[in-house]
């Protein structure tokens, strides 16, 4: 590239369809790097590798293939992080090292010298395509009759329409994370926030923010899906990478992070050295040209600057604008160490039938809380936490509400993701196999059942839905679940 140029990652929905010359190079250069051995840093397995890998699930496995030596797989395999104040700062420096890697690629080719990733923008509600995976990842040939490598027979488990439609809805693509205006992810208060927990090298495991649950896993394992005899790639960790939807998914992830940035009331990045130098935690990877080079956020918070010189063409705020009212922000702003617990289950909950439904007796908030009921809105916030499970599992859907009334759409306080469940439950991972946590704000439900009348303060009932088939010996379980008032 040219000194001082900026790449422009474009919404893959804007170019044209279904073979823009940014498509068609993309395709090329994943050919170019599939060609190359795993044991090769610049190959497309290597590269897959970095985010995450298991032998036992790599589709492209030959036998005696040769792997990278076993310092070198230790010191640059299976890094991401996740449940993480790092996710979105690893995951831009990984993307930013792959884009040159495959422009690289793509101009040995003779391709242009400025081709960027483009980015999958699910949620935007004024394309009715918006939830389809573009042609390109559909179509078995280029536009020349030859294969084309951003279709793959592993992708699938629950399959796709011809069209591209996947197992999505809104609620899997919700941009309601935008509305955390806290980046830093507090799991004593029980309140939500945009970025993720204080963590050092954080591998999977543990409380996660609202950007890493929705859209981010729930489009990871909506794609992959799952059946009896495991996962497709998107879903897991250890084959996410493989798939060329994965990139233009994190282009979209680390696009929102801009997004956010930009909206009025939150409050920013971390200003914390733990975060801005990754102390303890610094990203380590093989470059373009093989050498070994590490990162902390601090290097990549300028996305336009060095070291990966992109912009993304859109990042205007895609809430609209409401007007301030009870359940209407645009923005939660938090009263720090405010939140009380209110209520919580006794044990662990399995998720083992189609439908699970549980009740959770609620005390009255009091202290500081009660005091300050006049001058503000309770907010509410419905804790899951240590959600474990033995193989690979999609999604739950959580609704307010205990009848066989229950599942009603707007009653709907979230869809949880279960990408990274697998890897989180095993006893040898970084939280020592106690699963996942997430955390959904239900304030806007809870005032609509008030309104409704069918509210009841003393018991929130709940249900839980499984979104897909389960599969044979998951074994989901949510370790408990508890309800905190602000
Ligand atoms: Cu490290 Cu979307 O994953």
């Amino acid at each position: 590239m040219a000194n001082g140029s900026v790449r422009t990652r474009r919404d893959v929905w804007t170019l044209q369809q279904p073979w823009d010359p940014v498509l068609e190079w993309y395709a090329r250069g994943v050919a170019a790097m599939r060609a190359r051995p795993i044991a090769d840093p610049l190959s497309w397995r290597y590269q897959a590798a970095i985010h995450g890998y298991d032998p036992s699930v790599d589709p492209y496995r030959q036998p005696g293939e040769a792997l990278p030596a076993a310092g070198e797989r230790q010191r640059y395999w299976n890094q991401c992080q996740h449940s993480s104040w790092f996710f979105l700062p690893w995951h831009r420096v990984y993307l930013g090292i792959w884009e040159r890697i495959l422009s690289d690629a793509i101009v040995q080719l003779g391709g242009p010298a400025d081709w960027a990733l483009p980015y999958w923008n699910y949620s935007d509600a004024a394309n009715p395509d918006a939830m389809k995976l573009p042609p390109a990842f559909m179509a078995a040939t280029l536009p020349d009759s030859t294969p084309n490598a951003l279709s793959l027979e592993p992708r699938f488990r629950m399959g796709a329409e011809p069209d591209g439609s996947v197992a999505l809805d809104e609620s899997d693509v919700s941009l309601d994370c935008l509305r955390d205006g806290t980046f830093t992810l507090d799991p004593s208060s029980g309140a939500p926030a945009f970025g993720g927990p204080i963590t050092l090298f954080n591998h999977g495991g543990g409380p996660t923010g609202s950007l890493e649950r929705t859209p981010h896993g729930n489009v990871h394992v909506a794609v992959g899906g799952f059946d009896d005899n495991g996962a497709g790639l998107m879903s897991q960790f250890e084959t996410a990478g493989l798939d060329p939807v994965f990139w233009m998914h994190h282009a979209n992830i680390d696009r929102l992070w801009q997004v956010w940035l930009g909206r009025a009331g939150s409050t920013g990045n971390p200003s914390s050295l733990d975060w801005l130098n990754a102390t303890g935690a610094r990203f380590r990877f093989r470059d373009h040209t093989g050498a070994e080079r590490t990162f902390a956020p601090a290097d990549v918070l300028d996305s336009g600057a060095e070291p990966f010189h992109y912009a993304y063409d859109d990042v205007a705020d895609p809430l609209p604008v409401v007007v301030a009212g009870p359940g209407l922000e645009s923005v939660r702003t938090r009263e720090a160490a405010m939140a009380e617990l209110v209520g919580a289950t006794r044990g662990p909950i399995a998720l083992s039938s189609p439908t699970t439904r549980i009740g959770i007796d609620l005390a009255q908030p009091s202290g500081p809380v009660l005091e300050s009921l006049g001058q503000r809105q309770l907010r509410v916030y419905l804790n899951l936490s240590n959600i474990t499970a033995k193989r690979a599992a999609s999604r739950v859907r959580v609704y307010l509400g205990g009848g066989e009334s229950g599942q009603r759409d707007e009653d709907l306080a979230g869809t949880l993701p279960m990408f990274g469940v697998e890897t989180a439950s095993r006893p040898d991972s970084d939280h020592g196999g106690s699963g996942l946590s997430y955390v959904l704000d239900i304030t806007d439900i809870v005032g609509r059942l008030k309104a409704q009348g069918r509210w009841n303060p003393d018991r929130l009932d709940l249900s839980f839905v499984a979104r897909d088939r389960l599969g044979a010996d998951v074994e989901l379980k949510v370790g408990s679940v508890s309800v905190h008032y602000e």
